[in-house]
């Protein structure tokens, strides 16, 4: 597949970006009181040291709605100003209405269009890659993109193999047309490969499950995964579409401002790290405070980058997630 050339006189730019945490905070010592593991082997394993969790009627609606709120703020963007919500999350409110619509309604951006993403954790680099077309297309100017999640919900509090991983919390990207041609996605990968299907999913009844049981928690309705399948993927399939994907725009690790993955496992990040000679400071880490929050965890990486004062115009910033489907995908920007 060859990078689509960019439309003449359309460019588009990140004008702001926000976050929300719910305020409970899962530290590793809270789930050693819940399961039989201890700080030491969370830290070692996963890198994570606390997460957030949802409670008090706090939803996915809420922390997208929130996060989208401070995002239009940062970009200084009324809510009348959008023209499209794309809401990214495992975890949605129910199947319809989807929860972007209820989100578009609360923030008061009626009547923006509005579309939830099922793409697990990649939902919401899918999401900068689709908003980024939508906009060089030039039919619609301002799109927002939101990752939101209240993984709590579907996490099984008794299996100490997901219970230590996951948080919940949303992070959301205001994108705008811009004069300037050159800027938006210099290129992009959005796969899938569903045969791999039963590595990472939410049955809702025996009739869910894979052929094989093996692996099940003993609950429906919540995150079931094979842990080591999930790793020796990732850290494979992360490494190769990086590649790919910098040998598409025809540019190379070094050119790299920043990358921005998916917050899955801290030794997996590590790995791809070294096997490509990434140096420190040009993969960004957060893992540690948020835990895996699913479609979030990629807008909340950017919000920190930002935030610090550490993204430039003109940088080249790329985007990478992996996840369930199994879907995996890659978004590279010039800001
Ligand atoms: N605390 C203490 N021990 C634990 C534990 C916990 N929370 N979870 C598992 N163990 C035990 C296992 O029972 C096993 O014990 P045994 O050797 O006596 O059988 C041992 O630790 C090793 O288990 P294993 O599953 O091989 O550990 P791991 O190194 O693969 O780490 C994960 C487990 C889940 C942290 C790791 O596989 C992982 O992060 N995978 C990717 C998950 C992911 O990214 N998912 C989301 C994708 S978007």
């Amino acid at each position: 597949m060859n990078a689509l050339p960019a439309a003449a006189g359309v460019g588009v730019r990140l004008a702001g970006a926000g976050t929300a945490l719910p305020d409970r905070v899962l530290t590793n010592d809270d789930l050693a009181a819940l399961v039989d593991t201890n700080d030491q082997w969370i830290t070692q394993r996963t890198g994570i040291k606390t997460r957030h969790i949802a409670s008090n009627g706090t939803t996915t609606c809420s922390l997208a709605a929130d996060s989208l709120r401070a995002a239009l703020e940062d970009a200084g963007m009324q809510p009348r100003e959008l023209d499209m919500v794309l809401l990214a999350t495992m975890t949605a409110e129910m199947s319809c209405p989807s929860t972007a619509a209820r989100v578009v309604h609360e923030v008061g951006a009626t009547p923006a269009g509005a579309m939830d993403i099922t793409a697990a954790c990649s939902g919401f680099v899918y999401g900068l890659n689709h908003a980024e077309t939508l906009i060089r297309s030039g039919h619609y100017k301002t799109v927002a993109v939101i990752g939101a999640e209240t993984l709590s919900k579907i996490t099984n509090y008794e299996d100490r193999g997901t219970c230590i991983l996951f948080g919940d919390g949303a992070g959301a990207a205001i994108l705008t047309a811009d004069d300037d041609a050159s800027r938006g996605c210099l290129a992009q990968t959005m796969r899938s490969d569903g045969s791999l299907w039963g590595e990472l999913y939410v049955p809702r009844t025996a009739d869910d499950l894979p052929e094989s049981h093996d692996g099940f928690n003993g609950r429906f309705n919540t995150l079931q995964m094979n842990g080591q399948e999930v790793f020796k993927f990732a850290v494979n399939t992360t490494q190769a579409i990086i590649e790919e994907t910098l040998q598409k725009a025809g540019v190379t690790a070094e050119d790299l401002a920043v990358v921005i993955p998916h917050q899955s496992n801290r030794r997996i990040l590590e790995l791809v790290k070294k096997r490509m000679d990434l140096p420190d400071d040009k993969m960004v880490i957060n893992i540690d405070k948020y835990g895996n929050t699913s479609a979030a965890s990629v807008p909340l990486c950017l919000h920190d980058k930002r935030v610090a004062g550490e993204l430039k115009e003109g940088d080249l910033a790329l985007f990478v997630a992996i996840g369930g489907g199994m879907c995996w995908t890659t978004s590279l920007w010039k800001l």
